[in-house]
């Protein structure tokens, strides 16, 4: 609990509409898309200006309080969690796309913006930001750029990272600084742009954010390919980039998780029928409609090497909204299923197979379920577990100790344990399989620089 005096300190920064310490407001910040999670703040503020979250990380920085930085608390290993209570600082309120800039192809923005929203608005202008997480519909740009966040385009556009030139960020201390320039080409010192993004809201809140821009591609094609073996699927994903192909998504769902989504969503149109083991989902994008169908022929012929059922073409822009939307919603239809924690898994394309094997093949040992889906074209594989009378995979002694072999395998691939989703407040525990004390030593040290008294979203990414 916060005296009184704080509490007015706060309201004359932010305005006493701003400042949130009843139950229900306290409820609803105290947990995030993490499992079923959930850590009381002490006192949730909502500021509107860069100026005020400078002023309130002042005072919390003289007086050692705990902040946790919020964008729309989307995130899935926790890093929006008030695991120490504290000051709750949400982002929701700096909600502006402050320009976008034809010229230069960029756009400038604050953190509190949805990413659709901000996709739609250079739409508008024919320009492109591809990062897509599938939360896309509601979570911050902000958040993604914390988290540097991936999604289905990364596969031929890249992540979050790979559009950041420009970042305004508020320092644990107070401090305003800005962390390069709005170039495209900058090597000019360290990289602090890229050194904020991924960093989880432990560096620094972000308050403005530069984007480059591409231009919008034309068309896009998309089709569902049915496997008999979840194993051929994973080997045609890397025979598909070995004969010249650069899909915009390559997509892997196994078939019991589209199952699940497919109740979920009410929506039974993707063939599930006995023999289908998983499915690829693969899109094609570009400028020329008809080269656009070669490729998608010619990879369709390729595939036919691999056991594969009737492909389904998407025809209309209806069909390929229900495609994605089927992949879209997985993630939540598994967890609704019982499964734990999305684990993130990332090995280097050709190792896929041997990712999924090794996965099921744990399943077997230890007597779970295991369901995996995700972003196949960069080896990026979620991997859910199931197991009855478990519902949360943090602090669970038998969970951890079986992710912790599914991370040594992931290593040993030459993987890492996250690709997207971040490290946040649960996956820390597993750091040291793929980071030795050297490597951790030098995050910390970059940690105390940033924030010397340990107050912004700490107990994230490593302990101290
Ligand atoms: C997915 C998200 C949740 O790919 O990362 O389903
Ligand atoms: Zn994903």
């Amino acid at each position: 609990m916060f005296s009184p005096e704080l509490i007015q300190q706060f309201k004359s920064i932010i305005g006493d509409n701003y400042v949130f310490a009843d139950e229900e407001t306290l409820q609803h910040y105290s947990h995030d898309e993490t499992e079923k999670l959930s850590y009381l703040p002490s006192v949730v503020l909502k500021p509107k200006t860069t100026e005020e979250i400078s002023a309130i990380l002042k005072i919390c920085n003289e007086q050692k309080i705990p902040v946790t930085p919020r964008g729309a608390g989307t995130g899935l290993s926790g890093g929006a969690l008030p695991n120490l209570g504290g000051v709750l600082l949400s982002t929701e309120r700096l909600n502006q796309i402050l320009e976008i800039d034809e010229r230069n192809l960029q756009v400038i923005t604050e953190p509190g913006v949805v990413t659709e929203e901000l996709q739609n608005a250079v739409k508008e202008k024919n320009l492109f930001y591809p990062p897509d997480p599938q939360s896309k519909g509601s979570c911050f740009i902000g958040g993604n750029i914390a988290e540097n966040s991936g999604g289905p385009k990364a596969v031929k556009y890249g992540t979050v990272k790979d559009y950041v030139l420009n970042l305004e960020v508020v320092l644990p201390t107070g401090e305003i600084i800005w962390t390069g320039a709005n170039v495209i080409k900058n090597a000019t010192g360290y990289n602090l742009t890229q050194l904020i993004v991924g960093s989880e809201g432990t560096l620094g809140i972000v308050t403005k954010i530069v984007l480059r821009l591409i231009p919008l591609p034309k068309f896009d094609l998309l089709m569902l390919v049915p496997f008999h073996s979840v194993e051929k699927a994973g080997e045609a994903v890397s025979a598909i980039f070995c004969a010249g192909f650069t899909p915009s998504a390559l997509e892997l769902v196994e078939i019991n998780a589209l199952k699940i989504t497919s109740d979920y969503v009410d929506n039974q149109t993707v063939p599930v029928h006995d023999g289908i083991a998983a499915h690829l989902i693969i899109e094609v994008d570009g400028n020329n409609q008809d080269v656009l169908m070669q490729d998608m022929q010619a990879i369709a012929v390729l595939l036919e090497n691999y056991d594969t059922d009737e492909i389904f073409f998407a025809d209309d822009a209806q069909q390929k909204e229900e495609l994605w939307k089927l992949r879209r919603k997985t993630a939540e239809a598994v967890k609704l299923k019982g499964y734990t924690i999305e684990e993130d898994t990332v090995v280097p394309r050709a190792e896929l197979p041997a990712l999924i094997n090794g996965a099921k093949a744990l399943g077997v040992e230890h007597n779970f379920d295991v369901v995996c889906y995700g972003h196949a074209g960069d080896g990026n594989l979620h991997i859910r577990i199931r197991k009855e009378g478990i519902s949360n995979s943090h602090g669970n002694a038998e969970m951890t100790g079986i992710l912790a072999e599914l991370f040594k395998l992931v290593k040993t691939l030459g993987g890492t344990i996250s690709a997207e989703h971040g490290i946040g407040l649960i996956q820390k525990t597993y750091m040291p399989i793929v980071f030795d004390e050297v490597q951790l030593n030098l995050m910390r040290g970059i940690k105390k620089v940033f924030d010397p008294n340990n107050i912004l979203n700490v107990g994230k990414i490593f302990d101290i």
